[in-house]
């Protein structure tokens, strides 16, 4: 894991959401992502945004999945053979209980974890580990983008949203 990693900076929720879109566009059936950093620091934005854009649902209602804690979706049209999960695991610590939320069922299924960094372990099973930061001046989000190597095309992410000098 971590063989590319980008960092990127979006100045408003918008620009968080047209990051969204464009790692949406970068997810493969199947791939686990988990998404850290800290409260209110854009975990559900991005995840809404990433959900709508593989589904191309861009309207798609989305609530956070506080309770209950995982959130089923299916694809439609030429996307019906595609399936989500949207888990927010802030109360668990352990493997074994997201293993009995279903989180790991289905190898096709794609996975997205708000508060993946509860269970450390989750790290050797991710595609994408994004990390958001609220910046100590508390405008925008600084966020880190890392992927398997076979992920290349994620680096032109960093020329998207390049990080403020
Ligand atoms: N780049 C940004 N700059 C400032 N605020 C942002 C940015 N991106 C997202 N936000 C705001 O941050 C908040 C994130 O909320 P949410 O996604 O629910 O956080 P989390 O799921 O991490 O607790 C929202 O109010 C959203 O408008
Ligand atoms: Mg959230």
């Amino acid at each position: 894991m971590s063989d590319v990693t980008v960092g990127v900076f979006t100045a408003n929720e918008e620009q968080t959401i047209e990051l969204g879109r464009a790692i949406g566009g970068l997810v493969r059936k199947g791939d686990m992502i988990l998404l850290n950093g800290g409260l209110g620091s854009g975990k559900s934005v991005l995840a809404r945004a990433i959900i709508r854009r593989i589904l191309s649902q861009p309207q798609l209602e989305i609530p956070s999945p506080s309770f209950p804690l995982v959130l089923p979706y299916k694809g439609e049209g030429e996307k019906a053979d595609w399936s989500i999960l949207h888990a927010d695991i802030f109360r668990f610590e352990r493997q074994e209980e997201l293993e009995e939320l279903g989180l790991f069922d289905s190898p096709e299924t794609v996975v997205l974890v708000e508060w993946a960094e509860r269970v450390p372990a989750l790290e050797k099973m991710a595609h994408l580990i994004i990390s958001l930061n609220i910046p100590a001046s508390g405008q925008g989000r600084l966020i880190e983008v890392a992927s398997s190597a076979d992920r290349e095309e994620l680096a032109q992410l960093g020329a998207r949203f390049p990080v403020a000098p």
